[in-house]
């Protein structure tokens, strides 16, 4: 039975509702398991702006520096567009993942299987792709221009990766821009004299505009993908686009400070308040924070399997629909996870298998 903090950044557009929805889950473990997750929310982005002049204001940094881990919904809008970079609510988030010194961004990019069908890929250039994209996330173009990478920033963001590889297939696919970018030739350099230290994996360096066409062409040939803070986000979307949404993808950011859970979606203001974004990307945030970090695997198995029955009994949220297939709103998608998750639950107790 654990006690723990878990600080909720609903942000804007559809970050309150996808955080909703992570927060229910949370609720449902505590409950159910015997913990304690205490809950607070803050303010971030444009929801912070409104509300204190601030996209990331002194008491929501402070808040999460204490906490155990953080869960963030979705930052930006149209409401904020006028603003200089700097005063964007992105800068929220920004300064959130350099506040907690949070350097490592994983996004795992794998297929459900009740999922399948909505890949825009053949089934026979899908293959079985299960890969993940290691993200650097407190550097790159994102904080200099030119672009900079100092080698010690080079080095933990690749050990990182290299561990990460050594527990998976064992093969690192370095992504960079070398025949361009000085600071790539750097990352290539480093990740080569780094990879002696790991002779299980295999390394391979591919350009990024390679990388892009190869993970339309075969994206199974990717196991882990390591790359720069800008690469790692438009690399990241394309796969999202690979197995169908980008409301499914979560991720999971670590660093020196409390790691950071969020979906790698935006805050889609278009859907925003319609009761039609989908929680998948952060629910499975929510399993990422329930394994990684509490070390509570049972639970996170428990969302992650009720969350494929209720794939396989056809329920959608319309980004993910399928002719014929049962499309309902965020807040029903939860209802029935949550009733999914109970009857797991009560057949494993029953059965004394399952959860
Ligand atoms: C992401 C997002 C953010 C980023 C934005 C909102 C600042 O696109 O997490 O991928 O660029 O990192
Ligand atoms: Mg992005």
């Amino acid at each position: 039975m654990l006690k723990k903090t878990i600080v909720l950044l609903p942000g804007d557009g559809i970050g309150p509702e996808v955080l909703r929805a992570g927060a229910a889950i949370l609720r449902e473990c505590a409950q159910e398991f015997g913990h304690q997750f205490d809950l607070p929310e803050y303010p971030v982005g444009g929801a912070a702006i409104d509300a204190a002049g601030d996209p990331l204001p002194p008491s929501t940094l402070e808040a999460c520096g204490k906490a155990d881990a953080v869960l963030l919904g979705a930052v930006g809008g149209p409401k904020w567009d006028a603003l200089p970079v700097g005063k964007r609510p992105e800068s929220g988030l920004l300064g959130l993942r350099k506040g907690l010194g949070l350097y490592v961004n994983v996004r795992p990019v794998r297929l459900r299987a009740p999922l399948r069908g909505i890949s825009p890929l053949k089934p026979e250039r899908l293959g079985e792709l299960d890969l993940e994209i290691v993200r650097e996330l407190s550097g790159g173009m994102y904080f200099g221009n030119p672009e900079m990478y100092s080698v010690p920033e080079i080095e933990r963001i690749a050990a990182f990766a290299f561990a990460r590889a050594e527990g998976r297939e064992r093969r690192l696919c370095s992504v960079d821009k070398a025949n361009v970018l000085a600071s790539s030739q750097l990352w290539r350099r480093t990740v080569n004299t780094m990879s002696q230290v790991y002779p299980a994996v295999q390394v391979e360096h591919m350009y990024v505009d390679n990388a892009a066409m190869q993970l339309v062409l075969r994206p199974s040939q990717f196991d882990v993908m390591l790359t720069s803070n800008m690469f790692g986000d438009i690399l990241s979307d394309e796969s999202a686009a690979l197995v169908g949404s980008i409301g499914l993808l979560p991720s999971a950011s670590f660093g020196t400070g409390a790691p950071l859970f969020e979906p790698i979606h935006g805050s889609a203001p278009q859907i925003a308040g319609k009761d039609m974004a989908n929680p998948i990307g952060t629910i499975l945030s929510v399993t990422m924070l329930l394994r990684d970090t509490l070390g509570l695997g049972i639970e996170a198995d428990w969302v992650e399997r009720s969350l494929d029955r209720v794939l396989a009994s056809g329920f959608r949220t319309t980004d993910i629909a399928e002719p014929g297939a049962q499309v309902i709103g965020t807040a029903a998608f939860i209802d029935h996870l949550r009733q999914e998750m109970q009857s797991t639950l009560a057949h494993a107790e029953r059965y004394g298998w399952g959860v």
